[in-house]
């Protein structure tokens, strides 16, 4: 293939992008992303902020936007994200306990019914894991209402759109001897075998030079496809330039292609001035929309 969506799907996966509403409208934007990617996440306009400003009012507006530049240039939309800690509407933060509860699963419930038979693949839960030594749970509101909020969230999402692939996803689970990749290793082994309904682990894969790409990055996603689940590599970026940058991205995308139940790969923004890393230049087209080596090292390794 002589496109990122091509040569992938050529290999049985698919390669995405993070869009955002407000840059469609930038024709080079536009154009890159059309041409390359045949996956789409919303980089913000699915989230909780953006679909519930206020309690049981919601607004799709912009996620509808990006949902049908997807789907009128045929692409599919992986949906990102039902509940997460981070960028919750303000009335949410002030909640806790049992109403809090509720109104997560209401807000699961709403989003994944308006979206239903259009997603591809959620981001249920996002980010519920602390960093560190713990291997444990995030502290957060959510948190608080009692750990079970994860797997109560994961069948209101089933329920409400049962052809959905539903993803657990978050950062830093990338190297195989972390605690916080254990903890989540711990918990989907849970979940398969009590049956709450899980379908994928979403790995972000935000690299840079503190958190470079592991070793044992393809260990991780065989450990995890060995559990019963489709791994999706779901933000990636690597901070870097050429070719040091490009041997990386080829790392990472020569891992996916070894394991069979890793599906497909989503970059976190089209030109390095579209990345949410304020400095830095960690994808595959420079401002200016050019390729990159490290765009031609992920075309020659798909
Ligand atoms: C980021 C967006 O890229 C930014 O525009 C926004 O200001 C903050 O969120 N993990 C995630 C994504 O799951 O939703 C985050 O996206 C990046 C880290």
């Amino acid at each position: 293939g002589s496109t990122l969506q091509e040569a992938a799907s050529d290999r049985g996966r698919y390669f995405g992008t993070a869009i955002a509403a407000n840059r469609l409208s930038d024709s080079t934007y536009s154009t890159i992303a059309n041409r390359e990617f045949n996956m789409i996440t919303a980089e913000n306009e699915m989230k909780m902020d953006a679909t519930e400003p206020n309690q049981n009012q919601f607004n799709y507006s912009q996620g509808d936007r990006i949902l049908q530049w997807a789907q009128s240039n045929g692409k599919q939309v992986r949906g990102h994200a039902l509940a997460w800690y981070s960028q919750q509407p303000e009335w949410m933060r002030r909640m806790e306990g049992p109403s809090l509860r509720s109104a997560m699963l209401n807000h699961v419930t709403q989003v994944a019914t308006h979206y239903k038979g259009k997603i591809h693949s959620w981001d249920v839960v996002n980010e519920a894991f602390a960093d560190g030594s713990s291997g444990g749970r995030r502290d957060s509101n959510l948190e608080r209402t009692g750990s079970d909020w994860i797997e109560a969230a994961f069948r209101a999402a089933r329920a409400a759109d049962p052809a959905a692939k539903l993803c657990y996803n978050d950062y830093n689970i990338d190297d195989w001897s972390h605690a916080k990749t254990q903890g989540v290793y711990r918990m989907v082994r849970d979940f398969k075998q009590r049956g709450v309904p899980i379908d994928c682990v979403g790995l972000q894969s935000h690299f840079n030079p503190q958190s470079p790409v592991p070793g044992n990055y393809q260990t991780t996603i065989e450990s995890f496809a060995a559990l019963g689940v489709d791994v999706q590599i779901t933000e990636l970026d690597i901070e870097g330039s050429g070719s040091a940058q490009a041997e990386n991205y080829r790392r990472v995308v020569q891992a996916c292609l070894n394991v069979s139940r890793c599906t497909g790969i989503t970059v976190w923004g089209v030109r390095d001035t579209d990345s949410w890393r304020a400095s830095g230049t960690p994808l595959l087209f420079d401002g200016q929309g050019n390729k990159k080596a490290a765009y031609t090292a992920v075309l020659d390794t798909l």
